[in-house]
C-alpha cells in the first residue's frame, strides 16, 4: 500500500514530541463479530491518520495496563437480558472489581451495539461508560448507543472521537512513519451487510420427518461469483421478506394505497408501500423509541399515555411479542399518512444464521440450518420472518440477498490435533456439520465428539446420514444423543454429557476444546452449568475452582459459543 497520513500534518519530528497522545487502545467485546468487525475497521482508520493503535480483544487485555492507557476506546455489544458477551465478561468483572485502579488521566469513549427490542437496551456498553467515569476517565467524545442498524451511527462515534483525538495532538509535531494500515491485498469481495449478494437458491429441504412438530429447512446458496468466503464458525446473512398477507392486512387496516410512493432511504429513493412494507422495513417487532415516534404522529391520547413518562412497565409488557398490525388495530391508528408512517419505521434488519456448511466440502456454496418459527397469539398465526419465507416461499432458482459475517469467537482450533467436544442440540448443530466437513477435507487427526439432541429419534434426527458416515470413516469420533420425547423422562444433551463425565474430562484434560452451539437462555445456561459440576467432580475442584477452570478455557479460546 502507499503512505497516507490522512489529514494529520506531517513535519518532521521535533524531539520535545508527546508521542503518547497519539497512542490508542481500542478494545472489544464481541460475541457475534460484529463489534470486533467495526473495532478492526476503526483501528486501520485511525493508523492512517498517523495513531499508534493497539486493538485487542477485552479478554486478551492484561487489565493492568489500564492505568498506562491515555485514550481508550471501546466497542462492545449486549447480550441476551443485558449481559456482556463472553470475551467481555472477566474485563467487565474487573472494571466493576475493587482491584479496578484509578484513571484520572484517561480519555475515553464508548460505542455501544444493541437493539431497541431488548429491555436493556446497550446496558454493556452503558456499564463501561458509567464505571471509566466513576474511575476517572473523561469522555473523548459521548458514547453512542446503535440499535441493530448501526453502521450511521457508528461511523458519526468514529468521527466524533477522531476529531477530538485529533484536536488534541493538533498542537504537537508528529512524525507519522510510512503507513502501517496494510491493505490486505487479495481477493475480499465488493458484497457486505450494507451491500449484500443476490445469491441464487441451489436447494431448499425439509429435514424433519412427516408428523413432527417441527421444520428444519436445509437451505443451499451458491455462492458463485461473489468472491465472499468463509470459514466453519461464520455466519450468514440474510435479509427476508415480511409475510404477504401481513403487510396486505397492515395495508387494509391503515387504509393506505399499496402502490403509493414513499421514500424507503437518506438517499431518497422511491418504493411502493407494498415493496417497502415488504423489503425495506421491519414490521414484525414493536420498540419503545418506535411507539415514542408513532405517538407523535397522532393524536391518540391512549397511545400518547402509553408512552408517557411513569408508564414504562405497561409499555414494555404491551409491546412483547406484538407487531405493526397489532399497534394499528389496537389504537385505531388509520389516517397516518403512509409516508410520515413508514419514515419512522425500522429498517429491516439481517437475519444471522450459523454456516452448516465447509467451503472446502462445497466451494461456492453455503448452506444453512432454519428451524420455521410459527404460532398462535392473540388470535392470529404468528410468523418467523425469515424462517417462514425460506418454509414457504423460496424456491430453487430464486435469489435472496445474502452476506457473510465473520465470527472470531467460534472457530476451530488452530491445531488440527486438537480433540473437539460439540455441544448442538436441534439446529445449533449446523456449524458442527461445518467443524467435520472441514476436518474431513483437510485430514484433521484431532479426535471430536458431538452431542445432539432434538425432541423424536424418528423424524428429527438433523444430518443422520452425514454423522453416522462421519462415524464410520472416522471423522467423527463418538456420538452421544438425547431425544428428549421418546421417553417418559426427558433427556437432554446436558444428561448425555453427565453421563459420561469421565471421558469427557478426559477429554478436556488433554487439551480438548469446547463448542456450545443452539438456545442460550435454558440449554447453553444448563450446558454450562454441567460442565462446572463435571470438571468439579471428575477434578476434585470447589465450584469457585470449577469456575475458574471455565473461565481460563474461555480466556484461551478453549470454551466457545455461538448462542442465541
Ligand atoms: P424439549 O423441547 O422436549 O423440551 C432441541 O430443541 C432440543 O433441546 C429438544 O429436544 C428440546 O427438548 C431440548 N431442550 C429444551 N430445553 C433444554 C435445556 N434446558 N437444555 C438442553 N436441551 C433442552
Amino acid at each position: 500500500g502507499s503512505a497516507s497520513a490522512g489529514s494529520v500534518p506531517v513535519t518532521a519530528a521535533a524531539p520535545t514530541v508527546e508521542t503518547v497522545s497519539k497512542e490508542v487502545t481500542v478494545l472489544f467485546g464481541s460475541q457475534s463479530g460484529k463489534a470486533q468487525g467495526l473495532a478492526k475497521k476503526f483501528s486501520k482508520k485511525l493508523e492512517e491518520q498517523g495513531f499508534q493503535v493497539t486493538l485487542s480483544s477485552m479478554s486478551d487485555f492484561k487489565p493492568n495496563a489500564l492505568k498506562k492507557v491515555q485514550n481508550l476506546l471501546v466497542l462492545v455489544s449486549t447480550h441476551g437480558e443485558g449481559v456482556p458477551p463472553d470475551n467481555a465478561i472477566s474485563f467487565h468483572d474487573f472494571l466493576h472489581s475493587k482491584r479496578a485502579p484509578q484513571l484520572d488521566g484517561l480519555r475515553y469513549s464508548v460505542l455501544s451495539l444493541g437493539d431497541t427490542s431488548y429491555e436493556f437496551f446497550c446496558q454493556t456498553g452503558k456499564d463501561f461508560d458509567k464505571r471509566l467515569g466513576e474511575l476517572g476517565g473523561k469522555q473523548l467524545a459521548p458514547r453512542v448507543d446503535c440499535d441493530v442498524d448501526f453502521d450511521e451511527p457508528a461511523a458519526e462515534w468514529m468521527s466524533s472521537v477522531l476529531s477530538s483525538l485529533s484536536a488534541a495532538s493538533a498542537s504537537q509535531s508528529v512524525a507519522v512513519s510510512g503507513a502501517t494500515a496494510s491493505s490486505a491485498a487479495g481477493a475480499e469481495s465488493e458484497f457486505s451487510r450494507t451491500n449484500p449478494f443476490e445469491a441464487e437458491v441451489l436447494e431448499n429441504l425439509n429435514l424433519n420427518g412427516r408428523g413432527s412438530d417441527r421444520e428444519t429447512r436445509h437451505v443451499e446458496i451458491s455462492l458463485e461469483g461473489s468472491n465472499l468466503q468463509y470459514e466453519p464458525g461464520d455466519c450468514l446473512g440474510i435479509y427476508p421478506e415480511n409475510h404477504p398477507r401481513l403487510v396486505e392486512e397492515l395495508i387494509e387496516a391503515m387504509g393506505w394505497d399499496a402502490d403509493e410512493s414513499v421514500t424507503v432511504n437518506k438517499n431518497g429513493d422511491k418504493r411502493s408501500v407494498r415493496y417497502a412494507l415488504t423489503r425495506n422495513f421491519e414490521i414484525t417487532v414493536l420498540t419503545k423509541p418506535l411507539l415514542e415516534q408513532i405517538a407523535k404522529l397522532t393524536i391518540n391520547t391512549d397511545l400518547n399515555g402509553l408512552v408517557a413518562p411513569g408508564n414504562e412497565q405497561e409499555l414494555k409488557s404491551y409491546i412483547s411479542g406484538r407487531d405493526l398490525l397489532d399497534l394499528v388495530q389496537d389504537y385505531s391508528l388509520k389516517g397516518i399518512a403512509a409516508g410520515e408512517f413508514i419514515a419512522v419505521l425500522r429498517k429491516m434488519p439481517a437475519r444471522l444464521y450459523s454456516i452448516a456448511s465447509s467451503s472446502k466440502a462445497f466451494p461456492d456454496e453455503v448452506h444453512v440450518t432454519v428451524r420455521a418459527v410459527r404460532y398462535e397469539a392473540r388470535g392470529r398465526e404468528r410468523y418467523g420472518v425469515c424462517s417462514v419465507q425460506l418454509a414457504e416461499r423460496v424456491k430453487a432458482g430464486e435469489a435472496l440477498p445474502v452476506y457473510i459475517q465473520n465470527n472470531p469467537n467460534f472457530k476451530l482450533p488452530e491445531n488440527p490435533d486438537t480433540p473437539i467436544i460439540m455441544i448442538g442440540p436441534g439446529t445449533g448443530v449446523a456449524p458442527f456439520r461445518a467443524f467435520l466437513g472441514e476436518r474431513e477435507e483437510t485430514g484433521a487427526e484431532g479426535k471430536t465428539w458431538l452431542f445432539y439432541g432434538d425432541q423424536h429419534f424418528s423424524t428429527d434426527f438433523l444430518y443422520q446420514i452425514e454423522w453416522q458416515r462421519w462415524l464410520k470413516d472416522g471423522v467423527l469420533t463418538r456420538m452421544d444423543v438425547a431425544f428428549s420425547r421418546d421417553t417418559d423422562q426427558k433427556v437432554y444433551v446436558q444428561h448425555r454429557m453427565l453421563e459420561k463425565s469421565k471421558e469427557l474430562y478426559q477429554w478436556l484434560q488433554e487439551g480438548a476444546s469446547v463448542y456450545v452451539c443452539g438456545d442460550e437462555k435454558r440449554m447453553a445456561h444448563d450446558v454450562h452449568g454441567t460442565l462446572a459440576t463435571i470438571i468439579e467432580q471428575e477434578g476434585g475442584f470447589s465450584s469457585e475452582e470449577a469456575a475458574e477452570y471455565l473461565s481460563r478455557m474461555q480466556q484461551q479460546k478453549r470454551y466457545q459459543r455461538d448462542v442465541y
